[in-house]
């Protein structure tokens, strides 16, 4: 009854942690969709920023504008090979224009000329129709004169219809050529000079200029010429100054990552159009990753660190270091996210950034995006098992390193050459990045509650603040919680979880005993016990008031949020049975819920193993007093597991038969080692662990123990 009492509560807990189930508006009056349109946003604001900023800086004053003279003389960076549309046309065009006309013979010309040579042969001055002055003169010759000079005219005639038909002759015959043929035949000078007038009279030209076949074939000859295409090396002059700027210039230059001046209306609006994707993209690329903040993505931090890493990508360009902002990303992102999801920011977010912040400039697009491939999958192996401030700045410097590498070879293999400047200059950018990323670490824990191994070291150290209050007040409580540390950290390291963060969380869990250290058994002394005279209830409350008190102190002591979630979590909605069991025993009138944690139950792995370990130490602890053997401790750590299952209090989280086996396994080996080098005689003597009473501390084994105990006063 009180088991499905709580699983109710505890599912109605996890809805509303999930913000309900009432679709897009719900979850956007839940808050849930606002932290990712907040992440959108600052996205959108982090890539106009470095537009914006790369036009007014770069942009403005050394780009070139379209259709106007240029500014100065640009020179060609990298080898290219490109089609020159512009120059394919000019020589097109010249090629086209060589073709004057195509000549196609005239059939109307040659049919009159035919027609009037007959006319000449017949004697027919009318059908002849020679200009008026000609055929008075030629009428007025005696009749044999006439018909001689007629048939002379008509038989040059046909000669010369003869030659063009031949084509020898296309042409209408010179004046020469005329008389050279008359004075072959040898006539009178003054019939010569009559022949010679009826000819250029009918001599007309016998051909004409075909437009549409001269269309044609300019076409045709166009059409056959290959595109122009030219190569540049670097060094060759691509614009001189002065030069008026083509849209084709406009785009050689761009291909060589000279930018245009105009306003970058058209990047901006890509920004736009582009950056609403980006959830989209991490969710489908991250389904299945664990978090160790719960369940939500930290929307707002990884906008932030992707944006941040394009900032500083733009300033490692204006330093001639491209492609080095990507060790930022990395560095950040492997160092507080769980390296799955790291990847997946890292990845995308420098290939996103090669386009934004490049401008599309084919060399800087590889450049930016194969240096951030490699920083993502060798930060994946790199970034881990960082245990100090120095470890970490190596690590980073050496990953500088290797971009730096990459960088080189990209410039290389692009023809580019290197100078010692831009060498140094790359090396100093790996630096002072891996400086800056240890510098703002602290910043980004603080504004975004994320964490990273810097700060569980320090949060792990003995002098922490809140540990040296829990060593000195409550001396038991912090023994458990060092002990509690170490356990769950040997078990955290075999199934591949966080293992610092479970144990600074194992170290704080139980900080709410500070309040009232007396009430919980591991810091009473002798074998006074503070409950023996108080109400059950009263002592439930006391107990179960030690996770809201623990989460004061973590307010006061201002402890990271993943912290908060062990102690809120590591009791769940956990029954203290024993409590309740005497209170009805005693015939109060109280409900399962006075004596429960409130909870919520465990929302990660980590909490939940903590939960398990927390529960399973005490019970083993306890059952030690009647019996020791290694089937007794794997029983009752067998029993604990089940027990927790069953009561629906792991029912958030995700662990495989194979993490619980293992949980199993390395908790009965530990147990083993710790207690059997003991003297069993100090162990008798360790009273059951009574402070955290609703954990599995309630079996039945131990509850006839505490029993025995109680009953017998
Ligand atoms: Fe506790
Ligand atoms: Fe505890």
């Amino acid at each position: 009854m009180n088991g499905t009492t709580n699983a109710t509560k505890g599912r109605r807990d996890v809805e509303e942690r999930r913000g309900g189930r009432g679709g897009f508006f719900a979850d956007v009056v839940h808050g849930r969709h606002l932290f990712r349109i907040g992440g959108v946003l600052i996205l959108i604001a982090f890539a106009v920023l470095v537009v914006l900023l790369q036009w007014f800086i770069e942009d403005r004053d050394s780009g070139f504008f379209l259709n106007q003279t240029s500014p100065r003389t640009y020179f060609a960076l990298t080898p290219m090979r490109y089609v020159d549309d512009e120059g394919t046309k000019a020589l097109r065009t010249r090629v086209g224009d060589t073709v004057a006309g195509v000549i196609v013979r005239d059939g109307t010309a040659v049919d009159r000329l035919i027609l009037r040579i007959e006319a000449m042969v017949q004697g027919d001055l009318k059908g002849l129709a020679l200009s008026q002055g000609l055929t008075e003169l030629v009428q007025n010759l005696p009749e044999p004169e006439r018909k001689k000079i007629l048939q002379e005219a008509a038989a040059l005639g046909n000669e010369f219809l003869e030659s063009s038909e031949s084509g020898a002759d296309i042409g209408t015959p010179s004046s020469e050529a005329i008389w050279r043929a008359i004075e072959r035949r040898s006539f009178p000078v003054e019939d010569n000079n009559i022949i010679y007038q009826i000819l250029s009279e009918i001599l007309q030209p016998l051909t004409r200029v075909d437009d549409d076949l001269t269309d044609a074939v300019r076409d045709d000859l166009r059409d056959s010429l290959q595109p122009v295409e030219r190569t540049v090396n670097p060094g060759d002059i691509l614009v001189e100054k002065g030069q008026y700027i083509t849209p084709q210039l406009a785009r050689v230059l761009k291909m060589q990552g000279y930018s245009q001046s105009d306003f970058p209306w058209r990047q901006i609006l890509l920004v736009i159009i582009a950056m609403p994707f980006w959830p989209v993209w991490v969710l489908i690329q991250t389904r299945g990753v664990r978090l160790d903040t719960g369940e939500h993505r930290p929307w707002l931090y990884l906008s932030f660190i992707v944006g941040f890493s394009w900032l500083a990508e733009f300033l490692s360009m204006l330093v001639h270091a491209e492609g080095m902002g990507s060790l930022l990303l990395a560095g950040t992102a492997y160092l507080t996210l769980p390296p799955s999801l790291a990847l997946q920011i890292v990845l995308g977010g420098s290939l996103i950034g090669s386009l934004i912040i490049t401008g599309f400039s084919t060399l800087h697009v590889v450049l930016v995006a194969t240096v951030g491939i490699i920083s993502a999958i060798a930060g994946f192996y790199w970034l881990k098992d960082v245990n100090s401030r120095t470890t970490l700045w190596r690590k980073l410097f050496l990953l500088g390193l290797m971009q730096m590498a990459v960088v080189i070879a990209i410039r290389w293999a692009f023809g580019i050459a290197l100078n010692p400047r831009s060498v140094f200059s790359l090396f100093l950018t790996s630096a002072a990045l891996s400086s800056v990323v240890i510098a703002i670490l602290p910043l980004l824990e603080t504004v975004f509650d994320v964490i990273s191994p810097l700060r569980l070291m320090e949060l792990s150290s003995p002098s922490h603040p809140l540990l040296k209050k829990l060593q000195m007040e409550a001396p038991g409580t912090y023994h458990h919680s060092l002990m509690l540390g170490t356990l769950a950290e040997s078990v955290a390291d075999r199934i591949g979880m966080n293992s610092a963060l479970v144990k600074a969380g194992a170290y704080y869990h139980d900080v709410g005993k500070l309040r009232r250290p007396q009430f919980f058994v591991e810091n009473q002394l002798g074998d006074v016990n503070v409950h023996d005279g108080l109400k059950p209830s009263l002592s439930a409350l006391v107990i179960i008031a030690h996770v809201r008190e623990g989460l004061e102190l973590a307010e006061e002591y201002r402890l990271p949020g993943v912290i908060r979630q062990f102690i809120a979590e590591h009791h769940g909605t956990t029954n203290l049975s024993y409590f309740y069991r005497k209170a009805k025993n005693m015939g109060l009138g109280v409900t399962a819920d006075q004596f429960s944690y409130i909870g919520p139950k465990p929302q990660s792995r980590e909490t939940g193993l903590l939960m398990l370990v927390d529960s399973i130490e005490a019970a083993v602890r306890a059952e030690m007093r009647s019996s020791s053997s290694v089937t007794d401790i794997m029983k009752t750590i067998e029993r604990v597991v089940e027990g927790k299952i069953s009561s629906g209090q792991l029912d958030s989280v995700d662990f495989t038969l194979k993490d619980l086996s293992i949980i199993r396994e390395t908790l009965l080996h530990t147990f083993q080692s710790m207690y059997h080098t003991r003297n069993v005689r100090d162990i008798r003597d360790v009273k059951p662990a009574q402070e955290d009473g609703g954990d599995e501390k309630a079996s039945i084994q131990e509850e006839k123990v505490r029993d025995s105990v109680h009953s017998s006063r």
